[in-house]
């Protein structure tokens, strides 16, 4: 009878000790798993990151995607036109109807003009010093002229001269309220006659 008494609380005690260990191994258990998610997480989060980072998709800039032109690079009305290279377009500022050749109606503004040549992609430069009276258009002096097949545009990117089967294409511009301008250089439309009615009103 009094052995009988004394097995019982070792039995309860081993059964306690039992209970406490099976209790600390699916403790152990749970801390390995949620390690292996969280690193899964964290691998999987630097591997999209390396992703988006590569192929540039988390905010495009530079050619291809948004290009800010501070408000200190832009030309006044009838000043040169300003080569933006990250961009790769001449940024415009016309005064009133300049660069409308043709007389479509344009009244001024900022414009953004792809550089590249639409005859065979060659990158056009602006020569300030070049007379519109060799290309027909006397008394206008300053245009934008390829150099390797000698396709002419005006001031607008119209085209008065050479191969090229259009103007110069444009790019979309918009203004910032800091006087800077966005030009998104994925947003191309095709040049045309109407280029100078693309013109956006800026008033610094
Ligand atoms: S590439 Fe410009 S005129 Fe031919």
């Amino acid at each position: 009878m009094a052995a009988e008494q004394s097995a019982a609380p070792r039995a309860s005690g081993r059964i306690e000790r039992a209970r406490q260990s099976e209790a600390r191994k699916l403790a152990r258990r749970s801390f390995l798993r949620v390690s292996v998610f969280a690193g899964l997480a964290l691998s999987t989060g630097a591997m999209a990151a390396g992703f988006l980072g590569f192929f540039n998709l988390r905010k495009p800039s530079g050619f291809g995607g948004t290009v800010n032109v501070a408000a200190n690079r832009i030309p006044l009305p009838g000043a040169e036109p300003v080569r933006i290279s990250e961009g790769k377009f001449w940024l415009v500022n016309l005064d009133g109807p300049e660069g409308d050749v043709l007389g479509v109606g344009g009244t001024g503004g900022l414009l953004a003009l792809y550089w590249k040549c639409p005859h065979l992609g060659c990158s056009v430069p602006w020569l300030g010093g070049f007379n519109g009276a060799e290309v027909n258009f006397p008394g206008i002096v300053g245009w934008f002229r390829c150099p390797c097949h000698g396709s002419t545009y005006s001031r607008a990117g119209i085209r008065v001269f050479g191969p090229a089967p259009r103007p110069m294409d444009t790019m979309a511009l918009s203004i910032n309220s800091n006087g800077s301008v966005d030009v998104n250089t994925g947003a191309v439309t095709s040049g045309n006659n109407e280029n100078p009615l693309r013109a956006v009103t800026y008033n610094g």
